[in-house]
């Protein structure tokens, strides 16, 4: 999907040059489709490390004074920080590198948006949250994460509000898109396997990189507040609902799989122990990023759909391209 013709111009308008971090990732490849009717000079995308075809635009995350030394470098006014830290099982293990690349770059970023009035849109997670309340999360409740890569996300969102940027922090969940993601990995094992055990009893909303992606350039194409966001679409589902939505569609799409529906065992989140603790509500309530947008009457084309038919597009092209 790339960018309309008004919502290119009016993010022209605003932002003459772009920083995208975390540029193959999920969300960074959602950016370069949304972004692809952009020039190559006022959008620059930045990979952690040297290329194939040695991009000259990287910049490792995790060395603080080479990522200064970048910023001062390319100037932008606006920075879309997509980059992270994420392997949230692993993070148990590797606190320093999680906290280097979703704190300390987070910091520096911030710093530096402050000091010469650059935007700034960052991205944390429903992993900032303990999941012990019943209700939707709001944006201001209090964050009480149960794991490493949630307290790593914690602190960078903290080193943002406690800068005087221009930011927006855009909180999401379950996002699938151009990489590793839950929905790949039930596809996977629906090839291999007759049965599967999936936990039922943590809820939250999956989210389309290439919707986040879309929703995110057209907030910033006109002013907005400085403040953190819920940025998922409506509805919600568990973890074995989802796998129940993605074997269903697959099969549908005429995908040859070993696993029907039926055979998909809801089980409770004991039984699946993993390093990192989850939390079992990561449901966030959208209404406030809902309510900019119904304050925008002219020129803006965003929508908040219901997860599942994005969903249900996104298997169809995944059998469609063999996957
Ligand atoms: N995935 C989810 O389910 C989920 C849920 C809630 C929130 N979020 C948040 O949403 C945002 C986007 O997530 P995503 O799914 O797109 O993540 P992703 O696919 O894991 O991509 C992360 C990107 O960050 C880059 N990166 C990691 N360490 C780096 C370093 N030291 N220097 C430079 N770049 C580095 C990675 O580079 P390489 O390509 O070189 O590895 C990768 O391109 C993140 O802020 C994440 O915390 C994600």
């Amino acid at each position: 999907m790339s960018l309309s013709m008004s919502l290119s111009k009016s993010l022209r308008k605003s932002f003459s040059k772009i920083l995208v971090f975390g540029k193959n990732g999920q969300l960074g490849r959602a950016f370069q489709n949304t972004l692809s009717s952009h020039s190559q000079q006022d959008i620059i995308f930045i990979a952690r490390g040297a290329e194939k075809n040695e991009d000259p635009n990287t910049c490792d995350l995790e060395n603080p004074l080479a990522l200064e030394q970048f910023l001062k470098k390319q100037q932008p006014n606006l920075i879309i920080n997509a980059a992270a830290y994420t392997a949230v099982d692993r993070a148990e293990a590797e606190k320093e590198h999680a906290f280097a690349i979703n704190a300390t770059a987070v910091q520096i970023m911030a710093e530096y948006a402050a000091q010469t009035k650059t935007t700034l849109l960052h991205y944390s997670s429903d992993y900032v949250f303990d999941g012990k309340k019943a209700a939707p999360y709001l944006e201001t409740d209090l964050l009480a994460p149960l794991s490493i890569y949630g307290a790593s996300k914690a602190a960078g969102e903290a080193a943002i509000i406690s800068s005087a940027a221009h930011y927006a922090i855009f909180r999401t969940s379950w996002v699938y898109g151009d990489g590793a993601n839950f929905i790949r990995t039930i596809l996977r094992l629906a090839k291999e396997r007759e049965q599967l055990a999936i936990v039922s009893d943590q809820f939250g909303v999956p989210t389309s990189a290439a919707w986040l992606a879309q929703i995110s350039l057209d907030f910033i194409a006109q002013p907005f507040q400085s403040g953190v966001y819920h940025a998922v679409p409506d509805g919600e589902t568990t973890w074995y609902q989802l796998a129940c939505v993605v074997v269903q569609t697959a099969l549908d799409a005429g995908a040859t799989l070993k696993l029907q529906v039926a055979n998909i065992q809801p089980i409770p989140s004991k039984d699946y122990p993993t390093p990192a603790p989850r939390p079992n509500n990561s449901k966030m309530a959208n209404a406030k990023l809902k309510a900019v947008f119904q304050g925008r009457s002219v020129g803006s084309s965003a929508s908040i759909p219901h997860w599942q038919p994005a969903v249900v597009h996104y298997v169809r092209q995944l059998v469609k391209q063999g996957n």
